[in-house]
């Protein structure tokens, strides 16, 4: 008798230990993207973006510059400056643009080549101002274009430059054919306390110009009301 109390004792042991175990193991592997699939579409919003239109008239536009912009009644907006304007209308959040003090060439080819030099030299290109009161946001809409596989790098300054512990980043933009990239791990290990929002939408530049529907619908999947 004693001895089938020790093997039950033992086994319920194990069992406990075991069962134990692995939910500590789960737990401490939830990284913090996975607990983040809520959104709250009532916090306060902010939406967050870089966009490089390559001409600002809509008229007699090269393939180049009418691959980078949308045009809107006579205006001229770069793709991921639509999506973003798009979203702070639809869901009434604020906007901030990432303008580099610097600003881009125009022309493709200088940009081009000046986005990959900038990528070889690991740049932090500065930008104008600063969020006003970062701190008051919940969610952070952060949009960008696809460049060389990856955020232009002065996304990497404005990510550095401020802090969105326990913030809900939501990220979108636009690209020619490379989607996202990896560009949502590196946004998770610039901002590592921020809950990542792993179904961001990229649009790509084909699409963009007739692409209200599709963010609106997104915006919906996402709880915000039409
Ligand atoms: C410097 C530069 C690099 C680019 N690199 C890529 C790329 O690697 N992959 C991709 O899919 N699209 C790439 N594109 C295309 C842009 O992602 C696309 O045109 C985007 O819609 C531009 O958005 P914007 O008008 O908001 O700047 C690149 C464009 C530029 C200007």
């Amino acid at each position: 008798m004693k001895r089938i109390l020790l093997l039950i004792t033992v086994l319920l042991a194990i069992f406990i230990i075991t069962g134990c175990g692995d939910n500590k193991a789960a737990k401490a592997s939830q990284t913090p993207q996975q607990t983040a699939q809520q959104i709250n579409p009532n916090s306060k919003t902010l939406v967050v973006y870089f966009s490089m239109p390559e001409t600002t008239t809509p008229e007699n536009m090269t393939q180049e510059e009418d691959n980078s912009t949308v045009v809107k009644n006579n205006k001229v907006l770069g793709n991921t400056q639509f999506m973003a304007e798009t979203i702070a209308n639809t869901i009434g959040a604020d906007t901030f643009r990432i303008v580099p003090i610097n600003p881009y060439p125009t022309d493709h080819k200088v940009l081009i080549a000046q986005a990959k030099e900038e990528q070889n030299q690991n740049a932090r290109p500065k930008y104008e101002g600063t969020v006003p009161n970062l701190a008051d946001y919940d969610t952070i809409f952060i949009g960008y274009p696809n460049w060389w596989g990856d955020m232009p790098m002065i996304l990497y300054t404005f990510l550095e430059n401020n802090k969105m512990d326990g913030k809900t980043i939501i990220p979108f933009g636009t690209h020619g054919g490379s989607g996202f990239s990896n560009t949502v791990n590196t946004i998770q290990q610039l901002q590592p306390n921020a809950k990542m929002f792993r179904n961001g939408l990229m649009i790509s530049r084909n699409d963009i110009q007739n692409g209200e529907s599709a963010i609106t619908n997104w915006l919906e999947g996402l709880g915000y009301a039409k």
